[in-house]
This record gives C-alpha cells, sequence and structure tokens, in this order.
C-alpha cells in the first residue's frame, strides 16, 4: 500500500447519546460563559428542540440572547446581523441548534466576533488569525455534518456567490450529537438530509483528496446510512434515528477533512438557480455520477458496492460496482426522492450554464475522473433522462 503524507486532527470534541442535548449548559459553563448567544431558526425554535438548551442554561445561571434571523444558503448579511447583536449583548459563547444553516451562520458570527472585518475578508483557505468565539453545535437533521466540518459556507450578497471560510480554527469546540432530536423531523427531510450525508460519505470515499482516515470515516457511514435511512423515513424510532446521526456526523468527519466531488459541484449549481433542497438535488446527481467515476477508481466503487450490500463475490468488478450505483438509485427511489423530470422548475435549456457553474465550482478538482463543463452538460441531460 503506497500512501502520500498527509495530516488529520479533528478540532471539535464529540459527545454523542439520547438527551445529551440536555449538556448544553454545562459545556457552556466549561467554557466559561458569561452569556451566550442561542442560534437557531424559528422553525426549529417552534419545534420546541431550543427548550431543552435554554432549560439548561438556566439551570446552570447563564443568561443568553437568541438570534433566529436563519434562511436557508446563509447570508453574509445576517451573519453581519448576528455579530453586531453578539458584541453588543458582550456575548462570549455561541450555541448553534438546527441545520447547516443554523452552525454556519454561528461559524460566521464568531469569526466576526474574534477578527472584526466582514465575512468576505475571512473567506478562503485558512486565513484566520485565532480560534473564533468558543462554538457548541447541537444539530436537527442528519445530514451536513456541520457541527464537525471545519468550513462554514456564506452566500456573498452583492456577488451571488457562495463563500467558504474554510480553517479548523472555525470548528466547533464541542458537538452535542442527541439522535432522540430527530424522532419528529418530517419524513421529506429526513430524506433528502439523509441522501446528502450519504453523498457526503460516497464523494469522501471516492475524492481524489481522500486519506486512509477519512476513508474509514467515509465506508462506515455508508454502512449505517444504508441500513437506517429507509427505516428512518418510514418510521423512526429510536434505533433508526441513532444509525442516521451517527452516519452523518462520521460522513461530516469523512468529507470535512477530504472533499466532497462533482455531484456536489451540479447540486450547488441548481440549488444556486433554482433553490432545490441541496439533499434533493444531490439525490438526483448521485447515482450518474456515479456511474461516471467507476472507470477512474473501479477498486473503490466496488468497496462502496460492498459497504451498501451488494454482494460481490466472484463478479467482474466493475459489474459489481455498477450493482452498487443501483442500489443507490434504489434508495433514493424508496425514501421518496422526485425524480428531475417532476421538478417543474428544472428547465432543459439551463444545463449549459449550470455546467458552466459546475466545472467553476472548487471541488471539481477533486473529483476522481476528470470533469469539465462538456462533462457536466452530459450528467445533466443524463441524470435528466433517468
Ligand atoms: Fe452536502
Amino acid at each position: 500500500m503506497i500512501v502520500s503524507t498527509y495530516s488529520f486532527a479533528l478540532p471539535t470534541r464529540i459527545e454523542f447519546g439520547e438527551g445529551i442535548i440536555k449538556k448544553a449548559g454545562e459545556e457552556a459553563k466549561a467554557l466559561g460563559a458569561r452569556k451566550a448567544m442561542l442560534v437557531a431558526d424559528k422553525g426549529v425554535i417552534g419545534a420546541g428542540l431550543t427548550g431543552p438548551v435554554e432549560d439548561s442554561l438556566q439551570a446552570e445561571g447563564i443568561p443568553y440572547v437568541i438570534f433566529d434571523r436563519i434562511v436557508p444558503n446563509p447570508r453574509d448579511t445576517h451573519v453581519e446581523e448576528g455579530f453586531h447583536a453578539a458584541k453588543d449583548e458582550g456575548v462570549d459563547v455561541l450555541i448553534a441548534v438546527g441545520g447547516g444553516s443554523s452552525m454556519d451562520t454561528a461559524k460566521g458570527i464568531g469569526t466576526l466576533l474574534t477578527h472584526g472585518g466582514t465575512v468576505q475578508d475571512w473567506c478562503g483557505f485558512q486565513l484566520l488569525k485565532r480560534p473564533i468565539t468558543p462554538l457548541i453545535c447541537v444539530p436537527t437533521t442528519a445530514g451536513t455534518g456541520s457541527e464537525v466540518t471545519p468550513f462554514a459556507v456564506i452566500t456573498d450578497t452583492k456577488e451571488h456567490v457562495k463563500l467558504n471560510i474554510f480553517d479548523p480554527k472555525a470548528a466547533a469546540l464541542v458537538a452535542l450529537v442527541d439522535p432522540s432530536v430527530l424522532l419528529g423531523l418530517p419524513s421529506p427531510v429526513m430524506a433528502s438530509t439523509g441522501v446528502d450525508a450519504m453523498t457526503h460519505a460516497v464523494e469522501a470515499y471516492t475524492c481524489n483528496v481522500s486519506n486512509p482516515h477519512t476513508d474509514a470515516y467515509a465506508l462506515y457511514a455508508i454502512g449505517l446510512i444504508i441500513q437506517h435511512l429507509r427505516d428512518a423515513v418510514a418510521s423512526p424510532d429510536i434505533e433508526s434515528c441513532t444509525g442516521m446521526m451517527l452516519g452523518s456526523t462520521i460522513a461530516g468527519i469523512a468529507f470535512g477533512y477530504s472533499d466532497v466531488a462533482a455531484v456536489h459541484c451540479m447540486a450547488e449549481a441548481l440549488g444556486g438557480r433554482y433553490d432545490t433542497p441541496h439533499g434533493v438535488a444531490n439525490a438526483l446527481f448521485l447515482p450518474t455520477v456515479t456511474e461516471f467515476n467507476i472507470s477512474a477508481d473501479v477498486r473503490k466503487h466496488l468497496d462502496i458496492a460492498r459497504a451498501l450490500g451488494v454482494n460481490t463475490e466472484g463478479k467482474d468488478p466493475e459489474t459489481a460496482a455498477l450493482e452498487g450505483v443501483e442500489e443507490l438509485r434504489k434508495l433514493c427511489e424508496d425514501v421518496g426522492i422526485p425524480k428531475m423530470k417532476d421538478l417543474p422548475e428544472i428547465d432543459p435549456d439551463d444545463f449549459p450554464a449550470l455546467a458552466e457553474a459546475s466545472e467553476a465550482n472548487v471541488s471539481t478538482p477533486s473529483n476522481p475522473r476528470e470533469v469539465t463543463a462538456k462533462d457536466y452538460l452530459y450528467l445533466f441531460q443524463k441524470a435528466y433522462e433517468s
């Protein structure tokens, strides 16, 4: 086995378990909190998911403010608003409760609290000079993995582009990963976020910046997600929710410390144009792109097929890898992901522009097979016909 030099370190301590959300106050106190800011969207607050966090802060005597200006694809303007509110209130610990949008907004607020300037000043690769404000993340979906990733994706509202603060100093110090928060999640959200987590795992494993540590996380996550996603969508119980929460966090470590690839490049282009939910957009392209990539690394795609439960014994590796692609296709279908043609907003006339946008994505060079705008156009057309 030949392995290139790499380094692997996790800045985030993970506390996993049913009811662990109630430890938020204790963890904030251990971080020296004098005033906390709870970053959560109105839906999460309305669903009662911040209740245990607020109770635990009160029990520890820690005053807190709530910032709820969170939107999907979080914006620089909201990050700046949250920063000013946090600064005025003397906030010294941030607690994000929610999906990727809340967690990424909190990472942005923490960056401005410790570095000043604007979001744009700190977007790029490892530009931070010091750790951001201590951040505790409590994921309420099993998809994004943002509780363990070292980056925040924020939309530049003037330029209409996505910016990325990519730095382990922006990672959460503590992730409170509680599977019981998934029990009330609507099935379409469980389905789309779950396929997002599967895509993180598949792309982390096959991308050309993976390493043996991220590979181990990625393969294990694929196994967990294939085993639990259908049940978590159809009849969520603590067992399936545990499997999904673990799968998502473990996949988060895998792609957070390697990368994603062409599926995400296409999904982000589609989401940017039509606001398609991120997980749905990934699901539309996951089988088609995975099939396209097999020839670049048959062995890794065979491993994926095996992790998905395909009996690969005695089969030609490429045939077995293709059966893995079929498993991914079936999974998306079984959890109710629509077909591309069922989404009326998608216009094939937009495919050339979407292909260009996909090619420009920073993760395009990480795809295991070289992929150009022409290839992306073919992939958009193929996914649309499938
Ligand atoms: Fe994703």
